[in-house]
């Protein structure tokens, strides 16, 4: 079997042929495989792979026991990130959440997101002939979806690049091909990182509660189910959560799908001259080429999964990426096709109770930093494949740097 940790060092086509190369035979092989990695057990299958999300009983999510006692600001942040907990404390965490993170809260972001776009674009700068070359993900889409997050939560605007810093850190903290647990040393660098993080976020949710304004954390502050409330540390938990998950894959899709839409000039040809399409695009790269490829649990007791038994305290990976690609319920897998009809299938977001709760922004974020690139350039190449930067982990799918070169719109101005 590969060691996945060696693909990292490959470019970025011969890195993506060979991880499918892996996922696809995995999955010939059957559904479900005891790793290369000790420990640990691979999910392939789509089925398999919705029967472990959907069951948290067996398949737990809380990988707390980690946390070394003495790293007290690591384990009460913990406890405000929801991904790694099971019900009921799961339960009440994400149903405060909720009513604060409403559908309402994510519509008032489309015009802060609108106006972010164009300010990240007119700062590209261009020639005379309106030509310019750039680093579509880290001059425009990173810096875009850090700042929605920051802005979410009422940051300070000087202080939005440390978002950045610190959701960069926290998703380093495993290494490159590391499909088990993250090593003990990896979380206690991460002890001074949320120490320094913690302590400045308290303040905030301090000044919040005395002057309540209209933000995320004032209302995660005033949010209550059944009379409780979260304290500051669930608070300063959840923001650390947000950053993690909502700022890099936000990111990496709107590389992605560039990327896809560079590689299949019929389709970019097709969405130039209807961008109401692009909602069906965003959801193909999704299924295609996922921004997360991968979900993990813990088993609670010893249980049978694609005709394997796996002990309790087992690490289950399960591989997104191989479920959108099982040929039982996708069909022509490996082809880009914006107009397949299950398209809404992908586990891309993944399923069941951690189903994610920023789908809906990540959906709009992607769109409209899409549109507003359409708009601007009428013309976007992807620049040769040495100078496009994947994210270390092998859990991540996409380019953390993209070089383009642009053409500016005549109509743009
Ligand atoms: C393309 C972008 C995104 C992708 C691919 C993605 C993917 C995922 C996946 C696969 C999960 C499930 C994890 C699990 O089952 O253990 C998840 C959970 C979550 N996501 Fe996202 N996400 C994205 C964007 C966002 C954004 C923008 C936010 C918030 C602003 C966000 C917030 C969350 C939260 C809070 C959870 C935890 C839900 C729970 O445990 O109940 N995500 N995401």
């Amino acid at each position: 079997m590969t060691d996945l940790a060696a693909l990292t060092s490959l470019s970025y086509d011969q890195r993506t042929k060979a991880f499918l190369e892996y996922l696809d035979r995995g999955r010939a092989a059957g559904p479900v495989a005891k790793s290369y990695q000790p420990g640990v057990w691979e999910v392939f299958g789509y089925d398999e792979a919705l029967q472990v999300l959907g069951d948290h009983r067996t398949f737990s999510s809380d990988m707390n026991d980690l946390i070394p006692e003495d790293e007290r600001e690591l384990a009460s942040a913990a406890q405000g990130n929801f991904l790694g907990v099971d019900p009921p404390h799961h339960t009440r965490m994400r149903e405060l959440v909720r009513r604060a993170f409403t559908p309402k809260v994510i519509a008032s972001l489309e015009p802060i997101i609108i106006e972010t776009a164009n300010e990240l674009l007119d700062r590209i700068e261009l020639s005379a002939d309106g030509t310019g070359t750039f680093d579509l993900v880290a001059e425009y889409a990173a810096p875009l979806t850090a700042r929605v997050i920051a802005k979410l939560f009422g940051i300070p605007e000087k202080d939005h690049g440390m978002f950045t810093v610190w959701a960069d850190a926290l998703l380093g903290a495993r290494s490159a091909g590391e499909l088990g647990r993250a090593d003990e040393s990896a979380v206690r660098e991460l002890g001074e990182l949320v120490r320094f993080a913690s302590s400045y976020l308290l303040e905030i949710i301090h000044q919040r509660r005395a002057e309540p304004q209209d933000d995320l954390i004032s209302a995660l502050a005033q949010a209550e189910v059944d009379g409780r409330s979260l304290d500051d540390h669930e608070i300063v938990g959840v923001i650390g959560m947000f950053v993690i998950a909502g700022h890099l894959p936000s990111s990496v899709l709107v590389g992605s799908t560039v990327m896809s839409l560079d590689s299949h000039p019929d389709v970019l040809a097709e969405v130039r001259s209807d961008v109401d399409l692009l909602p069906k695009v965003v959801e193909e790269v999704l299924r295609w080429r996922p921004p997360l490829v991968r979900d993990q649990r813990v088993t609670a007791c010893e249980t049978e999964l694609g005709g394997e038994r796996i002990p309790a305290g087992a690490m289950v990976c399960v591989w997104l990426l191989s479920a959108q690609r099982d040929a039982a319920h996708f069909g022509r897998a490996e082809e880009f096709d914006i107009h397949r009809p299950n398209q809404g299938r992908h586990v891309a977001f993944g399923k069941g109770i951690h189903y994610c709760l920023g789908a809906p922004l990540a959906r709009m974020e992607a769109r409209i930093a899409l549109t507003a690139l359409l708009q601007r350039f009428e013309q976007i190449e992807v620049l040769p494949e040495s100078g496009i930067q994947f994210h270390p982990s092998i859990g991540v799918l996409g380019p953390v740097r993209l070089p383009v070169a642009v053409r500016r719109a005549a109509q743009a101005g």
